[in-house]
């Protein structure tokens, strides 16, 4: 077998070809045919780790410090563990090959959901053995384990119901997390184009590829998920820390059309006393759907209408489109189109259709569009609004897809489509970085892998149903492994009219939701908590002020995120990897490490199963310790969603009533469970920068059974006034120099 080194990249060569293996680090390695191409979201810090090559007859072994890999002649790659056991076996590689072979065009006429029949540039296959589970792959609906399902990675905006058949929703995320019997591991696609991964849906096969493009993939070793996800974050990136006020609860409706109907917002909050932290303006907004434009007549005086909100820790955050309406008066039509930052056919400049009429399409893939796009939004940020909300951008189109060959910026749509989302809402990061002091907050729709550079997400348009409820709960673990920690369902649903109990069970869960927002359709029922009965009223108002209590764990788990990239929001196979009864839970969760959290998630039901993995679990509120390794009928009346924390757990709280995030309370309260434990507490002003500079606070806490201690590791901002210890030894203080 041939072989050569070009820099630290072994190039083999065969009849096949030229492939190029590269060790980025003693865990991860990259396979490509093109070694000039570059990755659009990753930035690699090669490290240029040990390893020995062994030429064997047919096949070379590279043996790295972590795991081994064996490449044949056509190829082929074979991945092991560190014990020469085998992950992976490839048993195919195509090129320009239609799959799933057959045709399926009829079927498809009729309106059938069909599997691909799409030309591919390549597919790798792989077998599928025993035991093997599929995770990550962003927001794609089903459930938690993926095997037996096929997925697209094709942005899409789809407003009809997300059932788990849907192959194709809003975002890319071209990443697996893939458990084996021999350890977990992760498969990154480096690739834009529409791509496929099949979870072998048939002949017991695992595939991926894509319609374009270079083949350009990772393979990151375990062992264990939560290296998996650590390491793919390295290279694709982190959420930075998140502003306090945007882990308030949030309002949202399409739309709130006036300053008039938000004060109604703020009011009917007010008078049923739930916290709320921001109300979220849709397309009303604007004139006409103008993007970057203010209809002073509905919201007059904006800028000061939303500083007095501020005064009650409340903010506004406003949406924005990418589609620009063509209107040779409206200035940023005008500007983009001029200097040609927007997308183009054939020489000229391409128009479809979204919510202004006919539109035209910034290409965000461009620098000069981006810095543009966010010089734009300093004008928005002028008139006092926290955040940025960036929809529409798969992009949507209301004349017909758009066509494949429409020119971004010298690129084509094919490659930069599944980028739109992401680049727009890097513009969107660039402008509030640079135009506003506080810490940035966008929302997106759609993206790529890596978003969380840049915006938290949401998974779009939901439906007021149970089975949108189920879902989302596997949805939100499964983008959480795919690098995505901020994120959040429209609570109670979009589309459709939400019943009380359903809401209950929603807020129950949302309580929990990084991104907490209820969001719900023109069409829709009006669905803000304070517009239902009081037994309904009570219940959102106990989670809201739950989750206000919850903030700074919350808060710490984004610490504890930018540091190791793993989620807030986790399956238990993150925690309990050797455990088989998780490995396809899909109703329940742990928030962090230390809590375990089974919602209802179904009508009627006031008891539920709850399996507890391997230890001893408190029920959150009180009550007996329960062994793990069992099920247990646990009764859930319909205001209480079942918590239970880990023996030894603490976790950090804000007083009860907290409800503006903006007034950091002056005494953190540590609920200790019975135990041995250790914990860090992060603590900053919340807002701005300064904790780069040192401006934060690092707690080590530790918990004998009860009896805690504090110690600070880091001491750079102000501290709390008091520390409350909880625990089951009763209530004692704890002072800090
Ligand atoms: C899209 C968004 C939705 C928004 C609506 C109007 O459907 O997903 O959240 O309310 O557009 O802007």
């Amino acid at each position: 077998m041939k072989y050569q080194f070009i820099n630290d990249v072994i190039a083999l060569s065969s009849v096949e070809g030229n492939f190029y293996i590269e060790l980025i680090n003693s865990n991860v390695v990259r396979f490509t045919r093109d070694l000039s191409h570059a990755s659009r979201v990753l930035s690699l810090a090669r490290e240029a780790p040990r390893y020995s090559l062994k030429e064997g007859d047919g096949f070379l072994d590279i043996i790295g410090e972590t795991f081994s890999l064996r490449v044949f002649e056509n190829f082929y790659v074979d991945f092991m563990n560190k014990d020469g056991q085998n992950l992976l076996t490839e048993t195919s590689y195509e090129e320009d090959e239609c799959f799933p072979r057959g045709d399926n065009t009829l079927a498809a006429k009729e309106g059938h959901i069909v599997s691909g029949g799409e030309d591919y540039a390549f597919i790798h296959s792989y077998s599928l053995r025993e035991g093997m589970h599929f995770y990550g792959l962003g927001d794609h609906t089903g459930p938690l384990d993926r095997l037996g399902y096929e997925k697209i990675n094709w942005n899409t905006d789809y407003p009809q119901a997300h059932e788990d058949d849907v192959k194709s929703l809003y975002k890319s995320f071209p990443f697996c997390l893939i458990s084996s019997k021999n350890g977990y591991f992760g498969i990154y696609l480096d690739n834009t184009f529409k791509s496929v991964f099949n979870f072998g849906v048939d002949e017991r096969t695992f595939y991926f590829g894509a319609t374009a493009g270079t083949d350009d993939h990772y393979f990151i070793y375990g062992p264990s998920p939560k290296d998996v996800v650590s390491r793919f974050t390295s290279f694709a990136g982190r959420l930075p820390l998140p502003p306090r006020w945007s882990l308030g609860n949030q309002q949202s409706r399409w739309s709130y059309p006036s300053k008039k109907s938000v004060e109604d917002v703020v009011a009917g909050y007010e008078k049923a006393d739930i916290p709320l932290s921001a109300v979220n303006i849709d397309i009303d907004y604007m004139v006409g759907y103008r993007v970057f434009t203010v209809d002073e007549t509905r919201f007059p005086d904006l800028s000061d209408f939303s500083s007095s909100l501020k005064k009650k820790g409340i903010r506004l955050i406003a949406i924005l489109d990418p589609g620009l309406k063509v209107d040779p008066d409206y200035d940023v039509y005008a500007s983009f189109v001029d200097n040609h930052l927007v997308a183009k056919e054939n020489g000229k400049t391409y128009v479809n259709a979204v919510w202004p009429g006919d539109s035209v399409y910034p290409s965000f893939n461009d620098p000069k569009a981006r810095e543009k796009w966010g010089e734009y939004c300093a004008r928005v940020l002028s008139k006092g609004v926290s955040g940025l909300w960036c929809d529409m951008n798969e992009p949507a189109s209301f004349k017909g897809p758009l066509p494949l060959d429409v020119d971004f910026a010298g690129e084509s749509h094919a490659e930069i489509h599944n980028l739109y989302g992401y680049y727009m809402a890097m513009a969107t990061y660039e402008g509030m970085r640079k135009f506003s002091s506080e810490r940035p907050f966008v929302i997106t729709r759609a993206c790529f892998a890596g978003v969380e550079k840049y915006s938290v997400i949401w998974t779009g348009d939901n439906q007021s149903n149970w089975s949108s409820l189920q879902m989302s709960l596997p949805q939100m673990l499964n983008l959480g492994v795919s690098g995505m920690p901020f994120l959040g369902t429209d609570i109670g649903g979009f589309g459709g009219d939400c019943p009380a109990e359903l809401m209950c069970r929603w807020i129950e869960f949302g309580a929990f939701s990084p991104f907490m927002r209820n969001h719900s359709c023109a069409a829709a029922r009006f669905q803000e908590p304070y517009r239902y009965d009081d037994k309904t009223k009570a219940i959102y108002r106990k989670w809201v002020y739950f989750r206000y209590r919850l903030v700074p764990y919350l808060y710490d788990l984004f610490y504890e995120h930018s540091q190791n990239g793993l989620p807030a929001l986790r399956p238990l196979y993150l925690e309990y990897p050797d455990d088989p009864s998780v490995s396809n839970l899909n109703d329940e969760f742990m928030l962090g490490e230390s809590l375990l959290v089974a919602p209802v998630l179904s009508s009627g039901t006031l008891v539920r199963s709850v399996y507890l993995p391997k230890g001893v679990f408190y029920p959150f509120f009180g009550g007996e310790g329960k062994k793990g390794e069992s099920y247990y009928a646990e009764k859930c009346p319909l205001d209480e969603c079942l918590i239970y924390a880990k023996a030894g757990a603490i976790i950090p709280l804000y007083p009860s009533m907290t409800k503006n995030l903006d007034l950091e309370p002056e005494e953190l309260v540590l609920k200790a469970f019975p135990g041995e434990g250790k914990y860090l507490h992060y603590q900053d002003n919340g807002t701005d920068f300064a904790y780069e500079k040192g401006e934060y606070n690092l707690y080590s806490i530790i918990n004998h059974d009860g009896v805690v201690s504090v110690s600070l590791l880091h001491k750079g901002y102000r501290g709390y006034k008091r520390i409350r210890v909880v625990s089951p030894n009763g209530e004692t203080f704890i002072s800090l120099p």
